[in-house]
């Protein structure tokens, strides 16, 4: 059994942590709950009993012993708590970008590069929601035909931006003005999430570059990404168009896709089957469907991929990490 802590446990990802410890059973001997010092004496339920929230501080943390911590409360907590937590003892698997890009700090899919888990020193990052699911499909690809380059577009939920961002889709609707998104976001589609930097890109775009290539360990694999918000509440999908080194038959891919663990192929055209966000919502596995050659470039793959981007793109990611670590010690 073990001692668990979740930061940022009042926040979307940090309910979604709640609900999957809960399902899948996880072998918790204590559940500590920590927040902002607003929240600090709230109380969140947990299999029929209520557990209370505390300020994240060291006070609250040095008098506990925790084996993992489970963070999502925003990159400054994030730098400012992994160490401290891990200096308690505790694993830390932090799904901030604060950690992703720090060579001391595993980026891991469990089912794409586990093998990295090896080298943490008490943090661990999850990566970012739309790199997950472009992960695992990619891993197939890069394992059996290399790959040559990727173009990432995405269609991402606001949940993916917290409670804000699922407010303001719901207020829009009833005509209010946005408060976390710069313009409304129902009805509307924006290229724009996270900052923009000064290569012209946003850091979302820039994230799904960067972190791609630490995870499949392919410094200098060719990327281009466009991230946009839909008005979607919950879920990811992702257009992701490949080209591959060696040439491949579309039967081959989908048989290889289907052996995936965590993958599902959802893909028959004429029977209307692809993978949309709204039927994705709550499932663990990634969807693959529309799969596809692009006629335009030798061996050329277009792929639509989807998955629940608060469940598979964060909370479930770290929660199979540290399933993975409790199973191969
Ligand atoms: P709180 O509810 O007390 O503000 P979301 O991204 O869904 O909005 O959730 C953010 C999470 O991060 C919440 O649990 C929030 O707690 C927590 N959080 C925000 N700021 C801090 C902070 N300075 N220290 C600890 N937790 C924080």
């Amino acid at each position: 059994m073990y001692n668990i802590a979740i930061v940022g446990a009042t926040g979307n990802v940090g309910r979604k942590f709640l609900e999957i410890l809960e399902e899948r059973n996880f072998p918790i001997e204590n559940l500590y709950l920590f927040a902002s010092k607003r929240s600090h004496g709230s109380y969140l339920p947990f299999k029929g009993q209520d557990y209370l929230v505390e300020e994240t501080c060291e006070d609250n943390i040095k008098n506990k012993k925790i084996d993992f911590a489970l963070f999502s409360a925003g990159g400054d907590t994030s730098l400012k708590y992994a160490p401290i937590f891990a200096s308690y003892g505790a694993i830390v698997i932090d799904n901030s970008s604060a950690w992703r890009m720090n060579k001391e700090v595993p980026l891991v899919v469990p089912e794409v590069n586990p093998e990295d888990l090896k080298l943490h020193k008490g943090i661990i990052a999850n990566p970012n929601c739309s790199t997950i699911q472009a992960m695992v499909p990619l891993k197939v690809l890069i394992d059996n035909y290399g790959i040559k380059r990727i173009v990432y577009s995405t269609y991402q939920a606001v949940s993916g931006a917290g409670m804000q961002g699922i407010k303001d889709l719901e207020d829009g609707l009833k005509g209010i003005s946005p408060k976390k998104f710069p313009y409304p976001i129902a009805g509307n589609c924006l290229p724009h999430i996270d900052v923009f930097l000064d290569n012209g890109y946003t850091k979302e775009e820039m994230k799904m570059i960067e972190e791609t290539r630490k995870i499949l360990h392919s410094p200098n694999l060719k990327i281009t990404a466009t991230t946009v918000r839909v008005p979607v509440l919950n879920s990811h999908s992702e257009s992701i168009n490949v080209e591959l080194e060696k040439s491949f038959n579309i039967e081959d891919i989908i048989t290889l896709f289907e052996e995936t663990k965590g993958l599902t192929v959802y893909d028959n055209t004429k029977e209307l089957k692809y993978p949309t966000a709204l039927d994705v919502n709550g499932k663990d596995d990634v969807y693959v469907g529309r799969i596809r050659r692009d006629f335009s470039v030798d061996n050329g793959l277009n792929l639509w991929v989807v998955a629940d981007n608060i469940r598979k793109g964060a909370a479930l990611n770290a929660v199979q990490i540290a399933e993975y670590l409790i199973n191969n010690k």
